[in-house]
């Protein structure tokens, strides 16, 4: 059904996220048209009004441009607040109330959607009183959706996740990961699967290395209380990093179905080769930004943020190599790397393929580079394919680009992660998002990881300064092997 029918309920109606990601979001697939009847649910602890919180909605909206505001009214229309506390069940049989009610004026034909966008200490308890407290018991389909983080460590996880599912099965969680959302990390299968001039050469025989690089400009903000507890291992490599190296490791699917391609995915995590003891520093990197410039201005370091200890030993940067055990990829490199007051704000992944057995036209001379495709995810979206060719009067050859930019249908940019994500969701797709056995073995991954930096306190931080491309220790990482990391400037 494209155009399906619920009840959207989110716990967190007033937090960062709805009004950001989620709003904005529903706003869209309302203004296509890929919302039949709908009504949503805001819940959160304040008390506000029904017409408060429309408010709220229309002014998060109005807040992005190239929004077409029209329909604005019509759809705030739909929105209820419910003021809520998360462990008084007398609060969710009011909110259950609240929800037959909308089912029957809208014909949503007991179809619900609990979107769980609040402090991730309330996911588990929340769950466990949806099903309690008689929410769950609908005719149609139930979905839970569950933000980040899933879990501070395999062993949280793992108490969060038998918390769920004691409410849901499997087939009804849907855990986002938004960069599953993002067009061109979705574009990874069909690069590979779709076009017979790379899927042939996609193994240790013609690739030499593989780089995924996630930079970002903006330091913590105000979430440094958060993100001390987390750091850029656990905020970004446990989900959004490993998630692209399982699209770019996996076997070709049997078929696109859901079950066939986690599977798969599953496949890459098993292979991953541990790192644990000691050679975590050999194989991992972890930087701190201290102050620096972004844009001529100064910005402090991370430990004079809000929240931050200031003797803080949390990374806000980290660089990896992975390696994938298993006949394709055995022998090559897959390095990551992530982090905050970085140079610039870009995702990209660079394939590079090896080099000819012979050298015809004077390397040195820099007049041939090897073969590198490029996936850019963000901010600008497309594939670049590096090759060689001959110009003009010389004999010889000169590296040359071929670009290929992915631009929205109307100009603009492509669906946002979170449209596609809660379109999926809607319409019973749970491809993009992530299955419980990919959480718990990347957890199990990164987990060696944080055991050893925890316990052994990061004498040089900070290592980078702020606008920089992170400590130089990640450059040697590449260096030891013989490469280093392509531009992504
Ligand atoms: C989130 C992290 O999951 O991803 C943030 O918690 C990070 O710390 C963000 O800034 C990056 O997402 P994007 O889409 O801007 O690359």
């Amino acid at each position: 059904n494209n155009r399906p029918t619920a009840l959207i309920m989110i716990f967190g109606a007033t937090g960062d996220l709805a009004r950001r990601k989620l709003y904005p979001s529903l706003y869209r697939l309302f203004t296509k048209g890929k919302l039949d009847r709908f009504a949503v649910v805001g819940v959160a602890r304040r008390s506000l009004t029904n017409e408060e919180f429309q408010d709220n909605v229309k002014e998060s909206i109005g807040s992005h441009d190239h929004l077409d505001e029209s329909k604005m009214d019509e759809f705030a229309s739909k929105f209820y607040y419910h003021s809520h506390d998360v462990t008084d069940s007398e609060s969710y049989s009011v909110l259950k109330g609240l929800a037959a009610e909308l089912d029957s004026h809208y014909r949503l034909d007991g179809n619900r959607i609990f979107y769980l966008a609040m402090a991730p200490e309330f996911f588990g308890t929340i769950a466990e009183h949806l099903k309690k407290d008689g929410l769950t018991d609908v005719e149609g389909f139930k979905r839970l959706v569950i933000e980040k983080p899933f879990g501070h460590d395999l062993e949280s996880a793992k108490v969060l996740n038998r918390q769920i599912r004691k409410a849901f099965p499997e087939n009804e969680i849907y855990r986002i990961d938004h960069y599953l959302g993002k067009e061109m990390v979705q574009n990874i299968e069909v690069i590979r699967f779709a076009n017979s001039i790379f899927e042939p050469l996609w193994n240790n025989r013609f690739i030499s290395n593989i780089q995924i690089t996630s930079s970002e400009v903006l330091g913590v903000e105000e979430r440094g209380r958060y993100y001390e507890t987390s750091g850029a291992l656990r905020d970004m490599v446990q989900n959004h990093m490993l998630q692209m190296v399982a699209l770019l490791a996996m076997e070709p699917p049997i078929r696109l179905t859901t079950e066939e391609i986690r599977s798969e995915k599953v496949r890459v995590f098993r292979a991953l080769r541990t790192v644990e003891g000691s050679d975590v520093n050999s194989y991992f990197v972890r930087g701190q930004y201290g102050k620096g410039k972004i844009n001529e201005s100064d910005v402090p370091a991370y430990r004079e943020q809000e929240m931050v200890d200031e003797a803080s030993n949390t990374e806000t940067f980290v660089a990896g190599k992975l390696m994938i055990d298993n006949f394709r990829w055995a022998g090559v490199p897959f390095y990551i790397r992530t982090g905050k007051r970085m140079e610039v704000k870009s995702t990209k992944i660079v394939v590079e393929f090896k080099e000819m057995p012979m050298d015809l036209y004077n390397r040195q001379e820099g007049s041939v580079s090897p073969n590198l495709l490029v996936i850019h995810i963000q901010p600008e979206e497309g594939i670049t394919l590096h090759l060689n060719a001959k110009k003009g009067q010389h004999s010889g050859s000169t590296p040359v680009k071929l670009s290929y930019a992915n631009k929205g249908i109307d100009g603009l940019n492509t669906p946002e992660a979170y449209e596609k994500l809660l379109y999926d969701c809607l319409r019973g797709d749970a491809t993009n998002f992530t299955h419980w056995d990919e959480v718990a073995l990347s957890w199990s991954f990164v987990d060696n990881i944080s055991e050893v930096w925890e316990n052994e306190k990061e004498a040089s931080f900070p290592n980078y300064e702020s606008g920089s491309m992170g400590p130089d220790a990640a450059e040697q990482l590449l260096e030891k092997d013989g490469f280093f990391w392509w531009p992504v400037t």
